[in-house]
C-alpha cells in the first residue's frame, strides 16, 4: 500500500515524503510543478536513499487521477496541492477557486470512486481571520479575509459535508501556524518562485546577499516590540504531524480538526534576531508601513494536536533559524544552484 501525495514537489510536501520513506512507507506523487521542480524529488532521494512514483500532472485531471488509483494501491492521501499567495489570490480570485477548491473536489470524486476514503488536508491558521482572544483554539469561529483563505475554508466545508454524508471517509484537516526552516541536511527548503511573500524565506534572501533589506511591515502593534507575532514552526515538525494523522485516520475516527503549531509567538524583530545569530550576518532593515490585512498576533493551542495525535513540535526558533540558513546558503538560487 502507497500513500498517494498531491503537491509533493513543494516545500511541505518534500520534507513529509522524507518522514514517510524514512517511516518505510510507499509513495506516490502527484505534482504540475507550478510551484516547483523535479529536483526536490532527487534531493529526497538523496537524502533517504529511496524513490518515489512521481506522475508529473493536475489534480484537476480526473482521468489521470482515475489511472493512477488503479495503477497503485493507495491506503491514503495526503493533499498538499494548492495555489497559497494570499496578494496574487486577491488579483486572481478564480484561479485560486478553481485550482484550490474545484481541484480539491475532482481530488475527492477519485478517491470516492477508487474506494479511497482516508484524507489529509493542508489547512491554514488564516482560517480564524482575526481571533478575539489568543491562544487560537480548534473551536474557535472561522473567517476568512481573502480568497486564498476563502478557498482552505470552503474545502473544510466540503471535507465536513463529505464526512457527515458518508461515514466510511477519514478525514483530518490540519490548521498550520506559520511554517518555516528547512531539513537538516540543508538539501532541500522553501524555494519561492519569485519575491518571498513571506517572512522567513525574505530574511534568508537578505542574508545571503540576494535582496538588500527586509521591509518590516509596521511596528506599532500591542506586541512586545509593536512588530507582528506569529507562530513559527519547524517544517519537519510539520512534516511528522501528518504520520500522526495518518495513523489516526487508521482509527476511523471521521472528520477531525487540528493546529499545528508550536504555541509560542515570535515577533518579526525576534525573527531577525534568531536569523543573525544563526547565518553570523547582520539583516538590514527598515520599518515601513503595515501591510494591508496583516493581523497583530497570532499563535496556536497545540494542545489537541498533542492529546489526541501524540504529536508536538520539538525544534526551537534556532533550529528554524539555522537550518533556514544551511538551505540557504547552499542553495542561493534555490533548486536551480
Ligand atoms: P508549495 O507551493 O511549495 O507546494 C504546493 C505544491 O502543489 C507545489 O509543488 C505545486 O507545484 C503543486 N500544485 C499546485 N497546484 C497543483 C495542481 N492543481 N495539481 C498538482 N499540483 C499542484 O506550498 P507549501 O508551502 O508546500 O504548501 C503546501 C500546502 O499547505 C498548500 O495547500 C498550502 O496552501 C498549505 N499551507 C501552506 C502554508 C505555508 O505557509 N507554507 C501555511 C498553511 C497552509
Ligand atoms: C509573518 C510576519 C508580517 C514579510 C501567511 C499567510 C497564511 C499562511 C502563512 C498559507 C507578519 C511580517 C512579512 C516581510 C514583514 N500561508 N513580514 N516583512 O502573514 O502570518 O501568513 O503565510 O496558508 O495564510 O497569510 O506570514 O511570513 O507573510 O508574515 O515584516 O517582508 O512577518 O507583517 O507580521 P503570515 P508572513
Amino acid at each position: 500500500m502507497a500513500v498517494f501525495v498531491t503537491g509533493g514537489a513543494g516545500y511541505i510536501g518534500t520534507h513529509t515524503i522524507v518522514e514517510l520513506l524514512e517511516n518505510n512507507e510507499q509513495v506516490v506523487v502527484l505534482d504540475n510543478l507550478s510551484n516547483s521542480s523535479e529536483e526536490s524529488l532527487k534531493r529526497v532521494t538523496m537524502i533517504t536513499g529511496k524513490t518515489v512514483d512521481f506522475y508529473q500532472g493536475d489534480i484537476l485531471d480526473s482521468d489521470l487521477l482515475d489511472n493512477i488509483f488503479t495503477t497503485h494501491e493507495i491506503s491514503a492521501v495526503i493533499h498538499f496541492a494548492g495555489l497559497k499567495a494570499v496578494g496574487e489570490s486577491v488579483e486572481q480570485p478564480l484561479k485560486y477557486y478553481k485550482n484550490n477548491v474545484a481541484g480539491t473536489v475532482i481530488l475527492c470524486q477519485a478517491m470516492g470512486k477508487a474506494n479511497i476514503k482516508n484524507i489529509v488536508f493542508s489547512s491554514s491558521a488564516t482560517v480564524y481571520g482575526d481571533p478575539a482572544s489568543l491562544p487560537i483554539k480548534e473551536d474557535f469561529p472561522t473567517g476568512a479575509t481573502n480568497p486564498y483563505g476563502q478557498s482552505k475554508l470552503m474545502v473544510e466545508h466540503i471535507l465536513t459535508d463529505l464526512a457527515n454524508s458518508d461515514p466510511s471517509w477519514n478525514i483530518a484537516v490540519l490548521r498550520y501556524f506559520n511554517p518555516v526552516g528547512a531539513h537538516e541536511s540543508g538539501l532541500i527548503g522553501e524555494d519561492p518562485n519569485d519575491i518571498p511573500n513571506n517572512l522567513m524565506p525574505f530574511i534568508a534572501q537578505v542574508a545571503v546577499g540576494k535582496r538588500e533589506q527586509l521591509s518590516v511591515f509596521g511596528n506599532d502593534y500591542d506586541t512586545h516590540d509593536g512588530t507582528g507575532v506569529r507562530d513559527y514552526i519547524h517544517v519537519v515538525d510539520l512534516a511528522k504531524g501528518h504520520l500522526r494523522a495518518l495513523e489516526k485516520l487508521n482509527t476511523a475516527p471521521g472528520l477531525v480538526t487540528y493546529n499545528l503549531g508550536t504555541g509560542q509567538g515570535y515577533s518579526v524583530l525576534d525573527m531577525i534576531q534568531a536569523f543573525e545569530k544563526a547565518s553570523e550576518q547582520t539583516i538590514p532593515y527598515q520599518i515601513v508601513a503595515r501591510r494591508p490585512g496583516d493581523i497583530a498576533v497570532c499563535y496556536a493551542a497545540p494542545e489537541k494536536a498533542k492529546q489526541e495525535l501524540n504529536w508536538q513540535a520539538t525544534h526551537s526558533i534556532d533550529d528554524m533559524a539555522q537550518s533556514s540558513w544551511k538551505w540557504q546558503s547552499s542553495n542561493p538560487n534555490g533548486y536551480e544552484s
